[in-house]
């Protein structure tokens, strides 16, 4: 399998709509606006931001808002080949657990853009989640 390539230009574009996202974002209590803007294979983009609820642990993560609404508007048969994630003051935010595996059950050769220690980091989900779970 080759590794999944995404041109600078579509890397940026997904980077713009994740920060467009993110101004949508529900973070009353973190304060910690997240968007996301995934690629399918179809070559569609899908956006999500944070929303944050009352009981801390039923907050979605911008990532899975992106992949839900996905799945929701263009079915089950998604692949994502990409995935970009921003924050408002470009704080290191790579997906976390629950993301990443969400993101492998559909994009196992995906590619992600997010923000590290250093700037903007690519990383492929595989280096993001070793032995990912797949029941098939
Ligand atoms: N968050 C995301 O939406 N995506 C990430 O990749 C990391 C964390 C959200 C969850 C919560 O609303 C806030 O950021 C603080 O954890």
């Amino acid at each position: 399998m080759q590794p999944t390539k995404v041109s600078a230009a579509t890397r940026d574009r997904l980077l713009r709509d994740a920060r467009k996202a993110m101004k949508n974002a529900y973070a009353p209590f973190s304060k910690f606006k997240v968007g996301a803007a995934i690629l399918t294979s179809k070559g569609r983009v899908f956006v999500g931001c944070n929303v944050e609820n009352s009981s801390y642990g039923l907050t979605n993560c911008a990532e899975r808002t992106a992949i839900f609404s996905a799945v929701a508007e263009a079915g089950p048969e998604l692949e994502i080949k990409a995935v970009a994630v921003a924050n408002g003051d470009g704080t290191a935010c790579s997906p976390c657990g629950a993301c990443r595996q969400v993101i492998y059950e559909f994009g196992p050769h995906a590619v992600i853009f997010h923000q590290g220690e250093e700037g903007l980091k690519q990383s492929l989900i595989t280096d993001l989640l070793p032995e990912g779970f797949r029941l098939k």
